[in-house]
Order: structure tokens, then C-alpha cells, then sequence
């Protein structure tokens, strides 16, 4: 039987039609890898938008070719961190938004039997720990992905960390609040529930795979 959807407060989804409209286009399996790549880096463009509407800012005085403006510019360090690969697709959007941010990248995948995280890549900015983090994965499913990452960040000692997925499984959103309380998870969607074989439902399938046409 399906779960009832949880929302914990540290977990929001972004209501929007321009999003929900993408993810529809996304889902659809009929969509191939090259538009699938731009779509999810058009949503991670938007959500990176919202994710970060409380980000600290600077002041900068610019001048115009009239006179004297006083201004902002975003406070730094801020860095952007895909998990490898799926979200690789929508932390390419957010630099359009964020030019400066830095990058770093965690590579892991799931071990399809027993669906736990196996890591195998990590560099990360040395200043990550400065300022806030985006870690970036379309699918949150078990949340063992997810949650290895952020403990990684904060074995790291990054504080402010928000997670930006596309689809999330409400299995997994309950066991990544419990686990990290502190976190903050933005999503397009909570979708239904998890298959047998750790797949969100209805979701969209494979994101690597259909981001870098690999199932094809
Ligand atoms: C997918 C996805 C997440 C993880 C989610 O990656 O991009 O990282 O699975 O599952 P979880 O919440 O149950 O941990 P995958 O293992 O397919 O690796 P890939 O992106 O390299 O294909
Ligand atoms: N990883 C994916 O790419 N899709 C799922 O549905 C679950 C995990």
C-alpha cells in the first residue's frame, strides 16, 4: 500500500507550474537523453532560484552611467555540489544563476542489491566549509545516497547544507530528516512510493542513465 506523503518542515516542495510542466516532459519516457539533459538543467536553474532566496548578500557600489548605485552581490563562498552522476544535469543550470559558486563533486553510486551508497570520488573546495552548500541529486529513493553526502559535508564541517533533488520518495525524506534534522530538502515532487528494487513510483527511471543515454 502506498505511504501517506510526510512533510516535515525541513522538507518543501516547490509548487510551481513551469516546474511541475518540466518534470511531466522529464517523467516521460519517450523524452530522450538530450532534452531529458535540458530539462533537468532548466530545473536545477529554477530551484536553485528558490533554494537560495535567503542567501546572505554583500554590499557593492556600482556605478551607473548616471550616478552612484549601492547595490549587493551574493556572499562567498558558496558552492554547488553534484552527486555522480544524475546531478551533474541540474547543478549545470544553477551556475548559469550562480557563476561564482564553486563546484565540487561526490561521486556515488548505489549497489543495486542492497541499494547502500558506494563512494568512490570526493573533491570538494577547500573552503566549502564557508558558506552555504547545494548538494544536488535528482532522485532521493532510500536516502542512503543523500545521506552519506551530507555526512561526508559535514565530516567536512559545512553547516549550512541544502539538498536539491527533483523526485523524492517519502521513505526516503522520513529517513534523511531523522538522520540530519538540520538539513534543508527542496524537491519538485514527493512521489508515491519506492518499488522493490529501490526505483521512486512513479518517478522517471534511471536519471543517469536517461541523462547520459546509457540505458539506450
Ligand atoms: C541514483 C541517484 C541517486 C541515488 C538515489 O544514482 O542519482 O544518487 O541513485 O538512490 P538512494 O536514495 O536509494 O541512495 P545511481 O546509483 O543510479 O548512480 P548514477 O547516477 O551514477 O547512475
Ligand atoms: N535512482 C534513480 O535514478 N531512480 C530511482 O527511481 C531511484 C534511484
Amino acid at each position: 500500500m502506498a505511504k501517506r506523503p510526510t512533510s516535515p518542515a525541513a522538507f518543501q516542495v516547490i509548487d510551481h507550474p513551469i516546474l511541475r510542466h518540466m518534470l511531466t516532459e522529464a517523467r516521460d519516457k519517450r523524452t530522450g537523453h538530450a532534452r531529458f539533459r535540458e530539462l533537468l538543467g532548466a530545473i536545477g536553474g529554477l530551484m536553485a532560484y528558490e533554494a537560495t532566496r535567503d542567501l546572505a548578500v554583500d554590499p557593492l557600489a556600482v556605478n551607473t552611467p548616471l550616478e552612484e548605485f549601492r547595490g549587493v552581490r551574493v556572499r562567498l563562498p558558496l558552492t554547488i555540489v553534484p552527486i555522480l552522476r544524475a546531478g551533474l544535469g541540474m547543478a549545470e543550470g544553477m551556475t548559469r544563476y550562480l557563476p561564482d559558486a564553486g563546484t565540487g563533486h561526490i561521486g556515488m553510486f548505489r549497489d543495486e542489491t542492497q541499494l547502500n551508497p558506494v563512494g568512490y570520488y570526493e573533491k570538494l573546495p577547500l573552503n566549502v566549509a564557508g558558506g552555504p552548500v547545494l548538494l544536488v541529486d535528482p532522485m532521493l529513493a532510500t536516502g542512503g545516497s543523500a545521506m552519506a553526502a551530507v555526512t561526508l559535508l559535514k565530516n567536512r564541517k559545512c553547516k549550512d547544507i541544502r539538498l536539491i533533488c527533483l523526485v523524492a520518495a517519502p521513505e526516503g525524506v522520513e529517513r534523511v530528516v531523522r538522520e540530519h534534522p538540520d538539513l534543508r530538502i527542496f524537491a519538485v515532487s514527493q512521489d508515491r512510493e519506492l518499488d522493490d528494487r529501490g526505483y521512486i513510483l512513479p518517478g522517471l527511471g534511471d536519471a543517469g542513465d536517461r541523462l547520459f543515454g546509457t540505458s539506450e
